[in-house]
């Protein structure tokens, strides 16, 4: 830890002022404050008249104090406490020789002994006025060690040769290059880069001119095409388990599960169960909702399935608003169309293995026809009533 004081008394200055034009930058940074709060300018006021100055000196603290309605004493702390603030005068070119480890093991011990040589000891100001040297920690540019901040500028990459050449110049006036000193850009590797060298990169023609929408729609066409391959193959097998050897192929449960009288069987237009109020056309809500539960259990397949009879247009060229059907929405309603289903009495009429077959072709909607008994809705609705929402009347659990 360094002991921070104030330069000795006869380097301290009578008196300070700020120039006209900081005079102004004052009173807009004050400002930013509320009042009665002007104690907050502090740091941003001692900086200026370090940068006005080169460092903090009594006279300094005792202006800033004055300016800012705080007692010396306050503002004599901050100024200690942090290190950006010189408490001693610096030359025209105050070098900040990092001598941090990275730095250290890079050379800045050579680097230090240059500084001796040219500027002498620390914290002392050449004769000229124009150089003095100070050895601080990590600047935070340790990639390029070792290095020396000097005013505002970092100097990296440094040797003794080039930082004494690099001194040589500040003191005589002649233009510098900040940054490293030995050819690198940046912090790349020394001698170059060595990864991400491949110079498709950094092409260029890859971004604008709308390159990345057609890269976006060329990606959604993709995901879509296999998304319809996808359906197609899932079609395709639903169409092979349908087939008699296939049936004949499965475990001997689930032949015999498919064997059992199936619930739709009631629906049937034909055979013992034809007096039966479903085969009548009176199916009534609770005898479908039975019907379609056992089919829903068993992960109803293609032989449960019936197609219904489909049309090619709505009739008298209007459908009916098939989404009064709970459970229907727009894309749903459009699905179904696209099928050629247009109108409630299409679907009243349905048979549980019809619903079925519909239900199954309903990408993305699977299971939905089934748990909200579309065929009692149906009915209720071809008979000219209607539901108090949009949505249709949500079906009895
Ligand atoms: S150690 Fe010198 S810049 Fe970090």
């Amino acid at each position: 830890m360094s002991v921070r004081r104030l330069a000795p008394d006869p380097v301290q200055p009578a008196s300070f002022a700020f120039t006209a034009a900081n005079e102004n930058w004052i009173d807009q940074q004050i400002a930013k404050y509320p009042a009665g709060r002007q104690a907050s300018a502090v740091i941003p006021l001692l900086w200026k008249a370090q940068e006005q100055e080169g460092w903090v000196s009594r006279a300094v603290i005792e202006t800033v104090a004055k300016r800012l309605g705080m007692a010396p004493m306050r503002v004599l702390e901050v100024a200690t406490f942090y290190t950006m603030f010189n408490l001693q005068p610096v030359g025209q070119y105050y070098v900040q020789l990092c001598g941090t480890t990275p730095c250290a093991l890079r050379g800045a011990e050579a680097l230090k002994k240059v500084c001796e040589e040219v500027i002498g000891p620390q914290s002392t100001v050449t004769a000229d006025g124009k150089l003095s040297w100070l050895e601080v920690e990590c600047l935070g540019a340790c990639c390029n060690a070792p290095m020396a901040q000097i005013n505002v500028d970092y100097y990296e990459d440094l040797t003794p040769a080039n930082f004494r050449q690099l001194l040589d110049d500040l003191r005589n006036g002649r233009p510098t290059k900040p940054g490293p000193q030995n050819g690198r850009i940046g912090s790349e590797p020394e001698g170059g880069p060595q990864t991400l060298t491949d110079k498709a990169l950094y092409d260029g023609s890859m971004i604008g001119a709308g390159g990345w929408q057609k890269r976006i729609a060329e990606q959604r066409k993709a995901a879509a095409e296999a998304a319809a391959v996808k359906a197609a193959a899932e079609a395709e097998a639903k169409k092979a388990e349908a087939t008699p050897a296939a049936v004949a192929a499965k475990p001997a449960t689930e032949t015999a599960a498919a064997a059992r009288p199936q619930p739709s069987a009631p629906a049937q237009p034909s055979g013992a169960a034809s007096d039966t109020p479903a085969a009548k056309g009176k199916v009534e809500k609770k005898d479908v909702a039975e019907a379609a539960k056992p089919a829903a259990a068993d992960n109803v397949t293609a032989r449960d399935e019936s197609k219904p009879e489909l049309l090619t247009a709505a009739r008298g060229g209007t459908g009916d608003d098939l989404e009064l059907i709970w459970g229907v929405g727009p894309k749903l309603a459009k699905m179904l169309n696209e099928m050629g289903i247009w109108h409630y009495d299409q679907i009243a009429e349905w048979t549980p293995a019809e619903l079925a077959w519909v239900d199954a072709r309903l990408t993305g909607f699977k299971g939905r026809a089934l748990r909200d008994d579309w065929i009692a809705q149906s009915k209720k609705l071809a008979t000219g009533w209607r539901p108090e929402s949009k949505l249709g009347d949500k079906p009895a659990e």
